[in-house]
């Protein structure tokens, strides 16, 4: 169901305002079938089938941002891991913005944002690749950021927060504000992106990363290593340090971080 805009997108955004979607990456890939132009943002009130990365379930209720933007830019497949440091550069520059001074907001690779330690937002990228060529058609950037509730992690599960539980009361709290924000940081950042390269863009996450330099325990779908989180190169792959082994190149996968200091 589409509802009345309550909120003015800056050109070029195109805006899709929805009371309730199963999921709004799978309703922007629907759009994007269908030939939505380059920056279309559908955002849901409510999602009944949130997903998350390597299929797990996003839970949804009301009072959270849900959205997600239709990319089409006629660049290599690889470029789809630069773009979510983009977008996570523009999730924590909004949170940090609605929270209190002096409030830790990180990133922690590939694209989770968390406050005080806690995640608050994580992000789900899925890609239309080109025929014939190792570019991509279009891409879906969904975001999801916990305001108001989060769930409750089970024991051993990376901890979650939201901006009520971090003490954001009013304004801060407003979920199309705080999409304002967002959806104008990640348009500064795509457009630093497109002119600059990744360089910028790579420097901002890193100033704010978690884990950088330190022992790391990185799940990947068939196997888990340890070793020490060595760099961020130049696609934003993680590079891995194992004693007595290559160093490898993670490209996708969950970070474990055991033991994270307080500091930027
Ligand atoms: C993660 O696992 O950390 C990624 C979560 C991404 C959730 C967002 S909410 C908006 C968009 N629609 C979805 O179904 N998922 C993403």
């Amino acid at each position: 169901m589409t509802t009345a805009s309550s909120l003015q997108l800056p050109s070029p955004y195109v805006l899709v305002e929805l009371e309730c979607v199963d999921s709004t990456n799978a309703e922007a890939k629907r759009l994007a079938e269908q030939g939505a132009p380059d920056l279309t943002l559908v955002w849901a009130k409510r999602q009944t089938a949130g997903r998350g990365r390597r299929g797990r379930e996003w839970v949804s209720v009301e009072g959270n941002l849900y959205f997600s933007i239709i990319l089409r830019m006629p660049y290599a497949m690889r470029v789809m891991t630069q773009l979510s440091f983009v977008a996570a550069n523009a999730v924590a520059d909004a949170v940090q913005v609605v929270c209190p001074s002096g409030t830790f907001v990180n990133v922690k690779w590939p694209n989770d944002v968390l406050v005080e330690g806690a995640k608050i937002s994580g992000i789900l990228m899925e890609a239309q690749p080109a025929f014939e060529a190792d570019q991509f058609e279009w891409l879906v950037l969904g975001i999801g950021v916990n305001v108001a509730t989060h769930p409750v992690v089970e024991d051993g599960g990376f901890p979650a927060t939201s901006l009520a539980a971090q003490g954001v009361l009013g304004e801060g709290l407003d979920v199309a504000l705080l999409l304002d924000t967002l959806a104008k940081r990640f348009l500064a950042g795509v457009a630093t992106w497109r002119n600059l390269g990744f360089g910028p863009i790579r420097r901002h996450w890193l100033a704010r990363a978690r884990g950088v330099g330190g022992p790391v325990t990185v799940r990947l779908p068939n196997e888990t290593l340890e070793g020490i989180f060595g760099a961020l190169d130049e696609d934003g792959a993680l590079v891995l340090h194992r004693d007595g082994h290559p160093n490898r190149l993670i490209t996708a996968g969950d970070v474990f971080i055991p033991s994270i200091p307080r500091e930027l």
